[in-house]
């Protein structure tokens, strides 16, 4: 069982259909392209009694969780007291996403490379503080807030508006009660992932994430509008370093504060010029879009290591990743992401070519069987190639027959002029 709605968890149900042990995949709730995979179950996320009673009711032998706010619910240890395998972080392991107030202290007392930022919790104080930095500004809430808590801008202005919008304003609720002033890095993003069970841990191969909403790397901040693996400004010996520097360290962290790791680390980091590698965040999840390009690279069965995971032994098996490269563009609505329309059907789905991938991020499916938007991601495109060139121009010749109403997607996806 699989709880989520997003193109990430289309792309786990993908994954976990190839294993043919696996007799039955229910999603909860799903979306229109799970529909075809796996039995939706409309519960929300957050509700993790109604999902533990399906879970219980339906036998089932392993739960996946996809999106952070369950996961920072508690609906580990939720599922745990009743005895159903789940794979994923208890309520306080999750703290590494869920508080940046907590992964910047954890980072700061085992020395994990990351930015100087201060935590505030008084809105004086912080305004204080704030007006003696230096551009670029950053803001970021300390709680969850789907992917908007953390504001970068050279306006001091703008910085201030944004920060008594969150303490005072609580547009995040109390999300934005504390916050931590940041400083600004710059340099190459990328998406490093590992598997882990507490003890012993398996990185996967970097992706790279594009977050701004029009090519270019203009417009506002999105949750990802594409990606792609592998980036060559970011190595296997650089992946090493990060896994040593980074990955390990953490997790042996949470062990030693009593709350250990268990799930996927998902470490964002910036590599600078100089090539140091700086921790911006972590999450406690997959990624999405990372997901919509790791898997299809994953030779490994995904429930294998799921369940590797959830019984502590990772140790005991071997991860194995496709050489080829992946790409996956994200089409959104317009708008997006700000306020957008749905209810738009989707026109060209059953066009694209056989080996090219579509999973679906909250799309409805209506009684006479058309698909209609109904949400900011829309869905992601991704293919495979020899190298990222080739998955690039599969990935540009298919999305291109997608298309509703105010969709848009980003043209330079891959192209690697920014990334
Ligand atoms: N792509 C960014 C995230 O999953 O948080």
């Amino acid at each position: 069982m699989v709880v989520g709605s997003g193109a990430r968890e289309h792309a786990l149900v993908w994954k976990i259909a190839q294993n043919h042990k696996v007799e039955k995949i229910f999603i909860s709730p799903g979306n229109a392209g799970t529909a075809s995979l796996a039995e939706n179950i409309v519960i929300h996320p957050d509700d993790i009694e109604s999902l533990a009673t399906i879970a219980k009711d339906k036998g089932v032998d392993l739960v996946i969780v996809g999106p952070e706010q369950p996961l920072s619910l508690g609906i580990v240890d939720y599922f745990e007291n009743l005895s159903i395998p789940i794979f994923g972080p208890t309520k306080a392991a999750s703290q590494i996403e869920s508080s940046k107030i907590f992964a910047k202290e954890l980072m700061i007392q085992n020395n994990i490379p990351c930015s100087q930022g201060v935590a505030f919790s008084s809105y004086n104080e912080a305004y204080s503080y704030l007006i003696q930095q230096t551009p670029p500004f950053v803001v970021k809430a300390d709680g969850l807030a789907a992917g908007k808590g953390i504001i970068i801008t050279n306006s001091l202005s703008e910085a201030s508006q944004a920060l008594k919008d969150m303490m005072e304003g609580k547009v995040f609720g109390s999300a934005g009660s504390k916050v931590i002033i940041d400083t600004y890095i710059s340099g190459r993003e990328v998406s490093l992932l590992a598997f882990t069970d507490g003890k012993s841990i398996s990185t996967m191969i970097p992706v790279c994430d594009y977050k701004k909403a029009r090519d270019g790397d203009h417009g506002p901040n999105t949750g990802g509008m594409g990606c792609y693996s592998r980036p060559d400004f970011f190595p296997p010996q650089m992946a090493y370093k990060a896994t040593q520097t980074v990955l390990l360290p953490a997790i042996k962290a949470m062990s030693q504060r009593g709350t250990p790791y268990k799930g996927v680390l998902y470490a964002g980091l910036m590599i600078t010029d100089e090539g140091d590698i700086i921790v911006l965040e972590f999450n406690c999840r997959f990624g999405d879009p990372e997901t919509q390009v790791l898997l299809p690279l994953l030779k490994t069965d995904i429930v294998d290591i799921c369940l590797a995971v959830v019984q502590g032994r990772l140790d005991k098996i071997k991860i194995e990743w496709s050489n080829k490269a992946c790409v996956g563009t994200v089409m959104s609505s317009a708008g997006y992401p700000a306020s957008y329309e749905k209810g738009y059907p989707i026109i060209g789905l059953e066009s694209i070519d056989k080996d090219a991938l579509v999973f679906q991020t909250g799309t409805k499916l209506g009684n006479e069987g058309k698909i209609y938007n109904n949400s900011g991601r829309v869905l992601t495109l991704s293919c495979t190639g020899k190298d990222i060139e080739e998955a690039r121009e599969k990935v540009y010749h298919n999305i291109k027959n997608i298309h509703f109403n105010g969709s848009y997607y980003r043209k330079d996806i891959a192209l690697r002029k920014v990334n």
